[in-house]
């Protein structure tokens, strides 16, 4: 079956894996937005043409303020100092979920870096911020788009082929639910900082020897 066409992962485990080191949950994030951009690379290395990263959840908003906004800090300089990359690789960026409750900083930045790299046509690489997948299903029916589009407005996207969670969780957590009906289901046990090449290959590997039937039955072979 090959490659994924679209890649979702939800990126968890990185405030556990700074308290089980002692360390300050802050530092799991910068340490999981050092994983997050190996795990961009590995997709534009592999063929992926669509990779949708779970970033900050609608219900990631119960956590501490200091943390919500480490995180939007974060995210708004990760996002400057990967421009180049992005451009260099091929990498469109664009994000997904409300904005209306993000700094105004962090939009800025959003912007302009969906501005820049907007002629990116080897992967399509998407943030989810400030998202809920509920959410974007009730709007799209509330804006009479219905669920076959993809239309640039919704937060409706293609279909997933393959969901990845790190962090041990099996769970959705909201993210990607009518997109992912039939994708592909990878949970790990390892913290998101500690996701390593290795582990993305396993999943690609076990990915590959998938037979996907969306209802049919098996592939027949005759001889
Ligand atoms: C994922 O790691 C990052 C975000 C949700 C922003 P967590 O922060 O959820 O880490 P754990 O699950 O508490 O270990
Ligand atoms: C899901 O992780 C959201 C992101 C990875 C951004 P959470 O840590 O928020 O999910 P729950 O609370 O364990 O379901
Ligand atoms: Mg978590």
């Amino acid at each position: 079956m090959g490659v994924p066409q679209h890649v979702a992962v939800i990126m968890d485990g990185n405030g556990r894996w700074a308290t089980s080191k002692g360390r300050p949950r802050w530092m799991g994030h910068v340490r999981g937005a050092h994983t997050a951009r190996e795990v961009v690379t590995y997709c534009a290395q592999h063929g992926v043409g669509q990779l949708t990263l779970y970033a900050f959840s609608s219900d990631n908003w119960k956590r501490p303020a200091d943390e919500v906004g480490f995180l939007f800090d974060l995210f708004a300089s990760h996002l400057e100092r990967q421009m180049d990359r992005f451009l260099e690789h091929g990498v469109r960026l664009s994000v997904i979920g409300r904005r209306d409750r993000l700094p105004h900083a962090l939009c800025e930045a959003i912007a302009a870096t969906e501005a820049r790299t907007a002629g990116g046509t080897r992967l399509h690489l998407r943030v989810a911020v400030d998202y809920s997948s509920r959410a974007a299903i009730h709007e799209a029916f509330a804006l009479g788009e219905g669920m076959g589009s993809t239309r640039p407005g919704t937060n409706i996207l293609p279909p997933v082929d393959l969901v990845v969670r790190t962090g041990g969780e099996r769970r959705l957590s909201d993210f990607l639910l009518w997109e992912s009906a039939y994708a592909e289901l990878a949970f790990l046990d390892v913290n998101f900082p500690d996701l390593s090449i290795a582990d993305l290959d396993a999943v690609f590997a076990d990915y590959a020897s998938r037979e996907r039937r969306y209802g049919a039955v098996p592939v027949q072979v005759t001889g």
